[in-house]
């Protein structure tokens, strides 16, 4: 496990940005797996305005999100395709058909969940995925207690995320979201993975998932085990295992 701790949010933002250029440069037809959230908007803002700048080659390449909420309009503003479409894919350019997300709203998730694998895999599966982790050690949306074997499938969500999509979607209450996310086995079959962490308020979650046991009771954990994993944080994400790996 590689672990990388910038000096401070702007170095977490360009870090992270340079090592999703990096994997397009090195692959031109890179599949790519990303991460919604407010660790993630910095790092996806860089890359887009590196490109308008700098252009590089995105016509090959493939965007995924790791995870999507169901039961809500796709276009809605919260939603996973939303968020990934205005803050990357759009601003790349990237063709429709490239951008791999499942749908927010269907009759038949189990279907779509192995819809959406099989997609990645017919372009030779997740080269690179970006992971952000949630306070209760969550990777994608599999909450604790997750079995590490889980394939890509709707995961009840935990009551605070949960509050949160809500405050953030508004949502209206009679309607019953659930996490479509890639399981912690697909995800563990990605060749390469990145968790990334910044802000305070992650520091003891990053200090059990990264120093603590391998546990199903902290998902994140499971990521020890994988054979080419970066943890790129801030310093304040970073501030107790500084020193102690
Ligand atoms: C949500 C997403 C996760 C993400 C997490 C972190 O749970 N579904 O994929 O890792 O948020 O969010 P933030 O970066 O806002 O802390």
């Amino acid at each position: 496990m590689k672990i990388t701790i910038t000096k401070n949010e702007k170095e977490f933002d360009e870090t992270a940005a340079w090592r999703i250029i990096a994997q397009i440069l090195n692959k031109s037809n890179a599949v790519i797996g990303l991460s919604t959230g407010q660790t993630t908007i910095g790092m996806h803002r860089i890359v887009s305005q590196i490109h308008a700048q700098y252009p590089f080659d995105v016509s090959r390449i493939t965007l995924f999100n790791v995870d999507e909420l169901t039961n809500l309009p796709g276009e809605y503003t919260g939603s996973c395709h939303t968020m990934i479409l205005n803050q990357l894919s759009g601003p790349l350019g990237i063709p429709e058909e490239n951008f791999i997300m499942p749908p927010t709203m269907s009759d038949d998730f189990e279907k779509e969940c192995r819809l959406f694998e099989q997609r990645l895999a017919e372009r030779g599966g997740a080269g690179l995925q970006i992971l952000g982790i949630g306070a209760n050690g969550h990777i994608g949306i599999n909450q604790p207690g997750t079995p590490f074997e889980s394939e890509t499938w709707v995961s009840p969500m935990d009551p605070d995320f949960e509050a949160r999509v809500r405050r953030e979607t508004k949502v209206p209450d009679h309607i019953v979201l659930g996490g479509l996310t890639r399981g912690i086995k697909n995800i563990m079959h990605s060749r390469k993975l990145i968790l990334v962490a910044k802000g305070a308020h992650k520091a003891e979650i990053i200090e059990k998932a990264i120093l603590g046991p391998v546990t199903t009771d902290i998902p994140a954990s499971v990521i020890q085990l994988h054979p080419d994993c970066e943890i790129l944080l801030d310093a304040a994400a970073g501030e107790r295992i500084t020193g102690r790996y």
